[in-house]
């Protein structure tokens, strides 16, 4: 297998590199014969090429880079976090306008979470905020039934176990944002994704989640941005979020 440095790659890594499509899609397209490596259609999708030598095309068309985009896309509930479902049920996808072309989800939100869920084709952004070790804070609201006390605030800052195989959950903040008796709402930011983690954390407190809503992730905030509807990045976005995710700054690649 060729070192850090060199610049071959696997084909179906290559393709993914060019923003172009998932790894999954890729893969099949190359068994499908639509990839050609210099002249000679290649189906098989472990094969090594030269990134920077060889000339591929994908259903004829030469593979060129398609430029990063990373948009935001503020989710309502009872949507999907997939390109397809099995069940038939509506995904985000399908709330993402079909003009940008392919962008994958970063990470997922669960079918009865709403709020703030970043698309991008950049690869390396997207392995940065989802990366627990790079601290990046999504702030959850979460309501839950009955009263969350200060023991509870406190076993949530510290760590529980949410029966996950995984050990405790790592530090996090939580604020008690209201709380009638009957039904509370409480700030949690967390840098971990593990699966359903909010509703796990809350769980093991012996509460039920009544609703979840992710306002943040890191800089990035919803603020004017209908439910259901999407928006491009900007660059100063994109740039603070990179920066918030230790991502490098240099020119992404995928
Ligand atoms: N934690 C959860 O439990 N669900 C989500 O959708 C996101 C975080």
């Amino acid at each position: 297998m060729p070192g850090p440095q060199s610049t071959e790659k696997s084909l179906d890594r290559v393709i993914v590199r060019c923003g172009l499509c998932s790894r999954t899609q890729a893969r099949l397209a190359i068994a499908q014969g639509r990839v050609e490596v210099d002249g000679v259609v290649v189906t098989e999708p472990d094969t090594w090429i030269d990134e920077v030598r060889a000339r591929v095309r994908f259903d004829g068309e030469p593979l060129a880079a398609r430029p990063r985009a990373t948009w935001m896309l503020h989710k309502p509930t009872g949507y999907v976090t997939a390109r397809i479902d099995h069940r038939d049920r509506p995904t985000v996808c399908d709330l993402m306008p079909a003009s940008i072309g392919w962008l994958a989800p970063v990470g997922r939100l669960d079918l009865e979470t709403s709020g703030l869920l970043l698309f991008t084709n950049d690869g390396e952004l997207a392995r940065s905020v989802l990366d627990p070790e790079s601290c990046l804070e999504k702030t959850y609201v979460v309501r839950c039934s009955g009263s969350l006390d200060d023991q509870d605030l406190a076993l949530l800052r510290n760590g529980i176990d949410i029966g996950d195989g995984q050990g405790k959950t790592r530090p996090a903040r939580a604020e008690r944002l209201s709380d009638d008796g009957r039904e509370c709402t409480t700030l949690l930011r967390i840098h971990e994704g593990r699966n359903r983690q909010v509703r796990r954390m809350v769980r093991a407190l012996g509460h039920g989640v009544l609703a979840l809503h992710r306002s943040h992730i890191g800089p990035l905030s919803l603020t004017g941005l209908e439910v259901g509807t999407s928006r491009a990045l900007t660059d100063a976005e994109v740039a603070a979020l990179r920066a918030a995710a230790g991502a490098s700054t240099r020119s992404p690649a995928p």
